[in-house]
């Protein structure tokens, strides 16, 4: 069982798209089972992993992101390419944009984001450039050849959830310098880092966020505007492995 890259479907994203022939594997990590789907595109070996599990089972904070990031180091995968659903603080960055995300600010509060926990001395993780800078590079040419529309660079604003935040919250984001708010990239990003995987995130504004917009905000019209504008991710993420 082996893959060179993975891709890690957020909300509304759970069908492992093109993959040729896709087979279902659970990986046993230290941290518990992993769900992934094997396949192949391009010649190129591709693990998918829908972050929340089949159909959204698992919200965001009960993920088990060490034993996802775990069991994707152990089949051999050395670039993860994530989608992630988030509000967006800005008007500018509108419902339907996809951001190159290559920044965070960790608002979580009870995940577990280390693999090492002392037991071989203390580890610092470096995060100068959390967001790996090759693979950023290389999905901002393919976004340019494909005619994709890609806002280049923003920092993601990680909160706990699974509520969303209040208009004050969000006004203090903003005024640090979040751009779009998610509830999944920290720790995923971090373990990815760890464990020396180069990892970046297109994440899709599905909303804007709380106060930002004056309706009411809601799970479904996420998982709408996700369906809206995964093709536009799928596509560059494959273009991206075929290279
Ligand atoms: N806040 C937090 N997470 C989200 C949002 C939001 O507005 N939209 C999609 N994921």
């Amino acid at each position: 069982m082996k893959a060179d890259f993975a891709i890690i479907g957020g909300t509304g994203v759970y069908d492992p798209g093109v993959l040729q022939d896709p087979v279902s594997h659970v990986i046993q990590t230290p941290y518990g089972d992993a769900h992934v789907t094997l396949g192949e595109y391009a010649g190129k070996k591709v693990a998918f992993m829908p972050r929340h599990g089949k159909g959204h089972a698992v919200p965001p904070h009960k993920v088990n992101y060490r034993a996802n990031l775990h069991a994707l180091k152990q089949i051999g995968v050395t670039q993860v390419l994530a989608t992630a659903a988030v509000g967006s603080v800005k008007k500018e960055f509108r419902p339907g944009s996809l951001v190159l995300i290559n920044d965070f600010i960790d608002m979580t509060k009870s995940r577990n984001a280390a693999f090492h926990e002392g037991e071989n001395g203390v580890i610092h993780i470096d995060m100068t450039d959390p967001y790996c800078g090759r693979v950023r590079d290389c999905i901002q040419q393919v976004a340019k050849s494909e005619g994709i529309e890609l806002i280049q660079g923003g920092t993601y604003v990680c909160t706990e959830g699974p509520r969303f935040e209040t208009a004050a919250e969000i006004r203090m984001y903003a005024q640090w310098g979040g751009d779009v708010v998610g509830m999944t990239s920290v720790p995923e990003v971090v373990l990815a880092k760890e464990a020396e995987m180069c990892y970046a995130t297109v994440a899709i504004v599905t909303n804007y966020c709380t106060g930002v917009s004056s309706t009411v905000l809601t799970h479904q019209e996420v998982v709408d505007e996700m369906k809206a504008n995964i093709e536009k991710v799928r596509k560059l993420f494959f273009r991206v492995i075929q290279e």
